[in-house]
């Protein structure tokens, strides 16, 4: 049988060439190829000598992925500034970063990028009240990150007002709108990448962000209550067919030894665990103050966030 075009073959016709059978994305993001040196062809058709890109093939990973959530079930594991510094590297690297804060109960995210309140045109409450365009929320504070190149990050925040807040909670919201929102985002402001930055627990907003999520990344400190609440998320996220799944050990004791955390994390929940970030004295000190992969670029922590910036496809 031909390996090109499934012609049955006879002695004279019968070529032999080398061949790819598949291609795979293996460890470390590197691409790999099967490849067999003597299969059989029937000599009439013409394989490409090269193969086709097909990056829409590729879901996260390896190609740019669309739509990275973090998540955490318990509060306070680092799940925002893990997303500012994700996407302060991603816009570094040149990628066009989209960040929206889905925290509507309390939000934050704003405040590492430097957003003050009378900054803040729109809001995404503004959004979701249908007062305004998803892209009229967006607010470009690449500059504030002090980086000049292509790469850009837009923020989309939630309003800090108490009597929106109020509202969001009382009255709740169309989630559907929300979807749009992310997608039309993506598509306004030409986005390699858009973040979302979640409220802890499982709500209707998180369950979406996980459910249309190209990379879910899960933010647990080395504690017993987040190991309990971790299980819960990682079990919905598999049930909800996420892609790509990977946890992030913040906040270790320098007491605890980072490979036996993230053997004892990898065998408990069958995920792979992207980084384990240590407890920082510069973090705390850096209070959210700013984006700690800007002002600490040679830190140990900035380089473990880059290896995760680059397992998102940067
Ligand atoms: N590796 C770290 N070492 C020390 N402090 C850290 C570290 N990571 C985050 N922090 C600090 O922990 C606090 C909470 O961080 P952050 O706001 O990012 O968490 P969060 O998960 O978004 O919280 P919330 O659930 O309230 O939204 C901040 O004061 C931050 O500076
Ligand atoms: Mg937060």
């Amino acid at each position: 049988m031909c390996i090109s075009c499934g012609r049955a073959l006879c002695k004279e016709q019968t070529k032999k060439m080398p061949a790819i059978l598949t291609i795979y994305v293996g460890e470390a993001n590197m691409p790999k190829a099967v490849v067999v040196s003597e299969v059989l062809y029937q000599g009439v058709c013409k394989p490409q000598p090269e193969p086709i890109e097909m990056p829409e093939l590729y879901q996260g990973g390896y190609a740019m992925s669309k739509i990275v959530s973090v998540h955490s079930f318990r509060g306070g594991t680092g799940k925002s500034n893990t997303t500012a510094n994700l996407a302060a590297l991603l816009a570094a690297k040149g990628h066009r970063v989209g960040v929206v804060d889905t925290d509507i109960a309390s939000p934050g995210i704003h405040v590492l990028f430097g957003l003050t309140e009378d900054q803040m045109a729109h809001s995404l409450n503004d959004y979701l009240w249908g007062k305004c365009e998803i892209q009229e929320t967006a607010h470009d504070v690449t500059a504030n990150l002090g980086l000049r190149g292509e790469g850009k990050v837009y923020l989309v925040p939630a309003s800090i007002r108490a009597g929106e807040i109020a509202r969001v909670l009382r009255e709740g919201y169309d989630v559907g709108l929300l979807n749009d929102g992310f997608h039309d985002l993506i598509q306004a402001l030409h986005l390699d990448v858009l973040m979302i930055d979640t409220h802890p627990g499982l709500n209707e907003e998180t369950l979406l962000s996980i459910a249309i999520s190209d990379v879910l990344l899960i933010v647990l400190r080395p504690d017993q209550q987040d190991y309990q609440g971790t299980g819960v998320t990682v079990e919905v996220a598999r049930r909800l067919d996420v892609p790509n799944m990977l946890l992030i050990v913040n906040k270790v004791p320098a007491a605890f030894a980072p490979a036996e955390v993230k053997a004892r994390v990898e065998r408990a929940y069958n995920a792979e665990v992207a980084g384990v970030l240590p407890h920082s004295e510069e973090m705390m000190v850096l209070a959210s103050a700013g984006v700690f992969v800007t002002r600490f670029p040679d830190h140990p922590i900035t380089a473990m966030l880059q290896e995760i910036a680059q397992r998102l496809g940067a």
